[in-house]
């Protein structure tokens, strides 16, 4: 299938996993950072490029016909507005990456918490919420509402044995790397333009039961602490597997935690 030239905009974490995936892509795919040279040692010199949305004049470089995948949080609202204006050859397809931080359960105490599926109301007074929706409605961008992002370098058991996190009743919704990488890929390809679609694995978990499952039965909070505390989110993320349809090759979070484990020197 013939595509247009694809802009990896913010070279971090997932564009690493995503690289590997479309570097012999033709025409042509770009990465950029806003310190290529520091940053993107993995790309080839002439698919460098550099950006920062907070500076206008590294704007320009980007090919005018070149699709884009968004990699960083699309605020300020302002700064979004002027990037989109800026000429396109012809509609380019826009897939930007959000996060489940979007949605807004309030004050809710209810445990188990209610699914949240993309009907959920988001909290359009956080800035990359507003800079997300303004890019869907008016420029046709796919929003993808992402899951916590684990895998190589991003263990949720050192969360667990740093302090970051604790055994909890906690909710807690993950989605691989790899996987999340193959996804942008499929929603570029396939995914409809306009819409939200949240990305996880599809099974959300608490903290105490991934400490009690990796690490044994002493690992869970205290049964104070789960009877009360935050109630986390439940994740639905069944609208994505529906619409675009992918395999994911890390479904069963324990099954990768352990990879990761045995991955360790
Ligand atoms: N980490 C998670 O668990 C999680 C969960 C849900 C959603 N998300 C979202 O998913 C996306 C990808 O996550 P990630 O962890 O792969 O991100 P990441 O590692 O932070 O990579 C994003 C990269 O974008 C570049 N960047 C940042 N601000 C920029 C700006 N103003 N203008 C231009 N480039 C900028 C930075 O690279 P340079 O310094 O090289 O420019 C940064 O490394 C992000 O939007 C993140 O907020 C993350």
């Amino acid at each position: 299938m013939p595509h247009n030239p694809l802009v990896i905009l913010g070279s971090g974490y997932t564009a690493r996993f995503l690289w590997p995936l479309v570097a012999d892509r033709s025409p042509k795919v770009f990465a950029t950072s806003r310190a290529p040279e520091q940053h993107l040692s993995h790309v080839p010199p002439a698919q460098r490029l550099r950006f920062d949305l907070s500076q206008p004049d590294t704007w320009g470089d980007i090919p005018r016909d070149a699709d884009l995948l968004w990699c960083f949080p699309a605020a300020p609202l302002d700064l979004v507005r002027q990037f989109a204006a800026t000429p396109t050859d012809s509609p380019r397809r826009l897939v930007v990456l959000g996060s489940t931080s979007a949605y807004d359960l309030g004050d809710s105490q209810a445990y188990p918490p209610p699914w949240i599926d993309e009907t959920t109301p988001i909290d359009l007074s956080k800035p990359r919420v507003q800079g997300e929706e303004y890019l869907r409605r008016e420029h046709g961008a796919i929003v993808l509402r992402v899951a916590g992002i684990y895998g190589p370098g991003r263990n949720p058991l050192d969360w667990i044995g740093t302090g970051r996190v604790k055994a909890s009743r906690k909710y807690v919704n993950l989605i691989h790397v790899e996987d999340l990488a193959a996804i942008c890929l499929a929603t570029l390809e396939r995914g409809t333009p306009g819409e939200a679609y949240n990305v996880s694995d599809g099974t959300p978990h608490t903290w105490d039961d991934i400490c009690e499952t990796m690490k044994g039965p002493d690992a869970r909070g205290s049964a104070d602490r789960t009877e009360q505390g935050e109630t986390g989110k439940r994740i639905a993320a069944t609208k994505f597997l529906r619409d675009v349809g992918l395999q994911l090759a890390h479904a069963d979070l324990y099954r990768s935690l352990r990879e990761l484990e045995s991955q360790k020197g």
